[in-house]
């Protein structure tokens, strides 16, 4: 019945779809929606496989942001070079005055969604196809006086003061398609290898790297200024107020034993004990005023956490690891991919206090196959960009860093060294030509410049340093038979120093007890972690991959703040 609401039709079988879109149209029934419209990406005609002959003719709707915008022919049509972000060209868009005012297209940040015919435009031109438009459907205006993202190159760091809108620039866009194709090669790698992907938690009560530098999660404050501005409004009621409250409980209590011992009726009794547990009521919430304290609660002198959120202390995770350690001892093979936190004062352009993390975890795995997982990973990542985010890579190499593709190459086929932190002490201790800053000797923790002078002054290519000094690493690496030395390894890249940082973890009950005690770190936050190796141990190993590092690697920007969308560092979490 066509027309009809499809609803009230006889009983019958689901309807055909083209009554039901019939039907839906109907006024009276359903309320009018926009149709859908089909637009078309950008890219799949400026960057696509399909040929100039096959698209130009073709009726298309595109919509994006205005580049530039220029009025030509004493204002009978305008270009508009207009990017919908999906890839790095623009296309270019030519408006006729008669089909839009052309004055309100132009400006820079003008978001438009437009209909037009692709066509090849006149010989000479650098465009292999453009748009002319027969509709402008949609207009975003935007007052150039105003907007502040203007057409002549920014700075970076001038783009940090606005994380809200530097994604229409050419540099943050192409970085968050390269980040995203990271994204997606990691799953990729780690699914073509037998990972499943395990989500670990953000908010956590142990610490994993043991270095203190977690963002606490509590809702003491806030719930200490709800109690004091309510003490305001509300003062806590007076110690009389109490007393009278305590002698109604008392007087009602009595009435109703006075009732039941002269055995009267069921209503009266009854009418007297709801009586008395109201007065009771009321008495407990008076003193639950009463015990209303401002500020911060406190027990034997300490800030009381049994009252905070969760009865405990709780932070923000540094790493997912000792959680997916527990998915590893039985899954096998698994990996967790996620935002970590770190109240490091750091200022440098390595660190920030909210960065991504992939953290594989390997049952039945020593040093030698983490190291393996690790270098292949890598490798992977590498080519994957050369395969998949060439426009994108090649604007860097324009822009940023000459060396960033053959980087890409050089390290997606050449064997990474690898060498014992003794031996990398060793060859650093012998340079001759650099002073550095921090003196080096065994015991140390290698610093930026020596990782970077490794990696990039004398292997020139990805080093994997392993077996460290124990005192410089976390409580849960696997102890050497040299009593000295853990099963770590990190690895050194080019342009960024640490990539990864990983290890062999400790899977014997008592050393690892031993090390948490030896690690100034209480043994009670880690009995579940102990429990791993008390029941069915396995010899296991992972390691961490900072992804905003991967990323300053592959695109060869300077600074991690600028590849990461909303960057938080101290002083600063806009947004
Ligand atoms: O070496 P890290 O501290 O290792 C761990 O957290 C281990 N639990 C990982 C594991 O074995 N599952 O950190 C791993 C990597 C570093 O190599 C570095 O690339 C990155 O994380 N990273 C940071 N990236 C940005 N900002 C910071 N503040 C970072 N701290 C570490
Ligand atoms: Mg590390």
């Amino acid at each position: 019945m066509p027309g009809d609401d499809a609803t009230a039709g006889p009983a019958a079988a689901d309807p055909p779809v083209a009554e039901m879109a019939a039907a839906s149209l109907a006024p009276a029934a359903h309320p009018v929606l926009e149709p859908s419209r089909h637009r078309t990406f950008i890219k799949s005609i400026v960057g696509g496989s399909a040929t100039v002959e096959e698209l130009v003719g073709r009726k298309v709707v595109v919509g994006g942001w205005v580049k530039t915008g220029r009025e030509q022919g004493k204002g009978t049509f305008a270009f508009l070079e207009l990017n919908d972000g999906s890839c790095l060209a623009n296309l270019q868009v030519i408006v006729d005055a008669e089909v839009f005012p052309l004055s309100h297209l132009v400006a820079t940040g003008t978001s438009v969604l437009v209909e037009g015919v692709l066509k090849k435009p006149p010989e000479g031109t650098k465009q292999s196809v453009e748009l002319k438009v027969e509709q402008v459907l949609e207009v975003g205006p935007v007052d150039p006086s105003k907007y502040p993202l203007p057409k002549t190159r920014l700075t970076l760091e001038f783009l940090r003061d606005f994380v809200h809108l530097r994604a229409r620039t050419n540099t943050i866009s192409a970085v968050e398609r390269i980040r995203d194709e990271l994204a997606y090669a990691t799953h990729t790698f780690f699914r073509q290898n037998g990972f499943r992907y395990v989500h670990t938690p953000i908010i956590t009560t142990s610490d994993c790297e043991g270095a203190g530098e977690m963002f606490q999660v509590t809702t003491l404050f806030s719930d200490a200024e709800k109690v004091e501005k309510e003490l305001k409004q509300n003062p806590p009621p007076s110690e009389s107020e109490i007393e009278a409250a305590k002698l109604l409980v008392k007087e009602k209590g009595e009435a109703v034993a006075r009732l039941k011992s002269s055995r009267a009726s069921k209503e009266e009794i009854s009418a007297s004990v709801s009586e008395l547990t109201k007065a009771k009521e009321s008495l407990a919430k008076l003193e639950e005023r009463f015990m209303m304290k401002p500020g911060i609660p406190q027990k034997d002198g300490r800030i009381d956490y049994a009252r905070d959120f969760f009865g405990r202390q709780a932070f923000l995770t540094v790493s997912g690891q000792l959680q997916v350690e527990t998915y590893a001892c039985a899954l096998g093979n698994v990996y967790t991919f996620g935002p970590t936190f770190r109240a490091e004062h750091s200022h440098t352009s390595r660190h920030l206090a909210e960065f991504w993390m992939v953290e594989p975890e390997i049952a039945f795995a020593n040093l030698e196959d983490d190291m393996n997982y690790a270098e292949n990973y890598v490798k992977f990542l590498c080519q994957w960009l050369l395969d998949h985010c060439r426009e994108d890579m090649e604007f860097m190499v324009k822009q940023f860093d000459k060396t960033a593709i053959d980087r890409l190459k050089l390290v997606s086929s050449t064997p990474f060294v690898r060498i014992s932190y003794t031996k990398a002490v060793q060859l650093l201790e012998n340079v001759t030509d650099k002073k550095f800053e921090n003196k080096v000797e065994w015991g140390m923790d290698l610093a930026s410049e020596h990782e970077r002078y490794l990696t990039e002054v004398i292997f020139k290519k990805p080093v994997i340093v392993y077996n460290y000094p124990k005192g410089i690493k976390a409580f849960y690496m696997r102890l050497n038979d040299d009593k000295k030395t853990v099963a770590a390894m990190d690895v050194l890249v080019p342009k960024v120093g640490e990539l990864i940082g990983g290890s062999q973890r400790e899977e014997r009950l008592e050393v690892l007890v031993d090390r948490i005690r030896e690690a100034g770190l209480p043994l009670e936050p880690y009995e579940w972690y102990l429990d791993l190796r008390r029941y069915g141990t396995v010899k296991h190993s992972g390691f961490g991959l900072g992804f905003e590092r991967m990323i300053l690697f592959a695109t060869g920007l300077e600074n991690i703040r600028d590849v990461i969308p909303f960057p938080r560092y101290p002083g600063r979490a806009d947004l």
